[in-house]
């Protein structure tokens, strides 16, 4: 049984991490974590940890005292000690240019036990993996580790540069409220029930859009927040029910100057985070191009992989399948995996089955020989259409072409799930550290929701219809387009934003199309609408996913790992087993009762 103790005034000299051949023949106090502890023929080695790294510390059984010993030979792993010691030298062979603090060891004259620890149920930090839910139940020993400490430290500099710069471009931080009136923006709301207000609830923002767009009405000019977000929705590897925006919204604007803010933002925290310099400005492309282009409306730029249209390549061809598509008035497209010739059959099963996961009924494939197409749909094509299908797609000796035919989503989503799949699996290790800013603007206002069948905002209903377009809003409105844009970094979208809407006619006729007639728009969205009536400016922003920009920075696909204390994909949290019950009191004063469910 160890004896816990007090600091009793010990002081700490050094973070274990920080300590350097400098401090060679000083007095030394680390406090931290032991991280292994090896008994070599009665020498102790101690790997004390903090979260700047490891120093080691030895324990000569001849030049301490023997209750020092017993206490030493107490120390388990995760053990918290103070130690002091001298620094001195490690002895050549002992040297670990692996570690920053490998040439140096303390040489402990006494050591102190502030807490004893339990086995961890997993090695911190180890190279074996844990699986995902045991390191969540117990997230504040993952959190100990090197890799996770980095990101936290990551993600509080990027905070502090986010803020450093928009603070200097003369932006006010201002908070907005975190219960709110329910008025879902396209996800689901949380709801808070009032004790106060019987059968009243409040919602837990999905984002402070019009908040900070009232803002702009009080005449705050240039408004941001880190922004805590809540979203009851489906959640994926980059979702989470909780992130943080940085928010953002800027009066008298228009798109080049939010696109030149979020830019100099950008650059700023690659600079001051990894010391990367990132070429300004960021590229444009319309959101029509990028669709056809890539298949994806933030498709990822490190690498080319155009899809190709083949519609007039294969017109009039005898494969069934792309006869029927083209006369239905759907699209042939196809891609070009470079070198794919050499695929065996499973792994060209593989690419099908993928975009088969996309909608697509199958992938026709032909490869391109030494004299021209191979195999697959290329017996249906006779030469001339062989020519046109090997001029259109650039394809050579040695590659293989994937067609998809089908409606042209459909085409577009599949094909450019599979060029995203080909592209990156090819990517070489400098591409991969490629970082590939891009601007989707010129979107759509609003889309056709594929299961309701009901016309929505692609974005939000606050976004500024095309000037141009505006007389299309009460007779095509799918045809008008927004003044929205996406920014998007190697495949994925970072942010989102737009020229807002600030008149009220407009701003209900647009409400109209999505279905909400003025006696809704006035109940849900009344005090927005009221504000513009007061001298709204003409205003604009964005909002930047912030979890996202860390994750990629810290090159990780996941965003739980750059958020302290992540939800799993079913939105509970396995450290506090949230969400819980509340006792039948708590209900009551809340007005509520609970009807089991069959
Ligand atoms: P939007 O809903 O597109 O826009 O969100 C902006 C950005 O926030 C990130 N994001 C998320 N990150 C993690 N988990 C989530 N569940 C999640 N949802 C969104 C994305 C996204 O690009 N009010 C508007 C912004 C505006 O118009 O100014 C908004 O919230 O990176
Ligand atoms: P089938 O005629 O359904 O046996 O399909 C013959 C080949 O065409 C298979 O390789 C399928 O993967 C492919 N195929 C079927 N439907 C499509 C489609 N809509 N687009 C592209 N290829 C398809």
């Amino acid at each position: 049984m160890s004896t816990i103790e007090g600091l009793g005034g010990w002081k700490r000299t050094t973070r274990c991490g920080a300590l350097r051949a400098d401090a060679i023949g000083e007095e030394v106090v680390l406090m931290g974590w032991v991280h292994r502890i090896r008994d070599h023929g009665g020498v102790f080695f101690l790997n004390l940890r903090d979260r700047d790294g490891l120093a080691q510390v030895v324990v000569h059984p001849d030049t301490v005292d023997p209750a020092l010993l017993d206490k030493v030979r107490s120390v388990r792993p995760e053990f918290v000690l103070a130690v002091r010691g001298m620094v001195g030298s490690r002895p050549e062979e002992m040297r670990n240019p692996e570690m920053p603090t490998g040439d140096v060891e303390v040489a402990a004259t006494d050591l102190r036990i502030l807490s004893t620890s339990e086995t961890p149920p997993f090695v911190i930090g180890g190279e074996v993996e844990a699986g995902e839910d045991l390191r969540l139940q117990y997230r504040y020993l993952d959190l100990r580790s090197e890799e996770l400490q980095k990101i936290l430290a990551l993600r509080s500099r990027a905070a502090l540069e986010a803020r450093t710069y928009l603070a200097e471009n003369d932006f006010w931080e201002i908070e907005t409220p975190m219960l709110v009136r329910p008025t879902p923006e396209g996800a689901r709301d949380y709801l808070v029930p009032s004790r106060i207000h019987e059968g009243s609830f409040y919602a837990l923002p999905q984002s402070p859009q019009l908040y900070k767009q009232t803002l702009m009405v009080a005449g705050v000019d240039r408004y941001f927040q880190l922004a805590r977000c809540l979203r009851d929705e489906d959640l994926r590897a980059d979702r989470q029910p909780e992130h943080t925006q940085i928010d953002i919204e800027m009066s008298f604007v228009e798109e080049d100057d939010v696109f030149g803010l979020a830019e100099g933002l950008m650059e700023r925290i690659f600079q001051s985070c990894l010391g990367v310099r990132i070429p300004r400005p960021f590229p444009r492309l319309a959101y029509r191009e990028a669709m056809d282009r890539y298949g994806s409306d933030k498709p990822d730029l490190r690498f080319d992989l155009p899809l190709v249209d083949l519609s007039e390549a294969v017109a009039g061809s005898d494969f069934r399948v792309f006869r029927e598509t083209l006369e239905a008035g759907g699209s042939v497209k196809g891609l070009v995996v470079p070198g794919g010739g050499e695929l065996s059959r499973r792994e060209q099963d593989e690419l099908e089955a993928h975009v088969k996961t996309y909608g697509a009924k199958g992938l026709a494939r032909a490869k391109v020989g030494p004299k021209g197409l191979e195999g697959g749909f290329a017996k249906f094509l006779d030469a001339p259409a062989t020519d046109r299908l090997l001029e259109a797609s650039g394809a050579r000796d040695g590659d293989l072409i994937g067609v998809v035919a089908d409606r042209k989503p459909v085409v577009d989503r599949s094909l450019g799930a599979l060029r995203l799949r080909v592209g990156q699996a090819a990517l070489g290790e400098e591409a991969r550290r490629e970082w590939r800013f891009l601007w989707v603007h010129r979107f759509p206002l609003f889309e056709r929701d594929e299961t309701s069948g009901q016309v929505v905002p692609a974005h939000h209903m606050f976004t500024m219809p095309l000037e141009e377009d505006i007389p299309k809003l009460g007779t095509d409105p799918l045809a008008v387009h927004a003044r929205l844009y996406d920014l998007v970094l190697n495949g994925t979208e970072l942010a989102s934003g737009s020229i807002r809407i600030h008149r009220r006619d407009l701003q209900e006729a647009v409400m109209e199309v999505v279905g909400i007639d003025r006696e809704e728009a006035e109940r849900r969205f009344g005090f927005l609408l009221r504000a513009f009536e007061y001298g709204a400016p003409p205003h604009g922003g964005l909002a930047i996913g912030f979890d996202r920009v860390v994750m990629l920075m810290a090159g990780r696909t996941s965003i739980r790992d750059t958020i302290a204390f992540p939800k799993t994909t079913s939105a509970a949290s396995l450290m506090d087993e949230a969400p819980a019950p509340v006792d039948p009191e708590t209900l009551k004063e809340l007005h509520l009762r609970i009807e089991e469910s069959r």
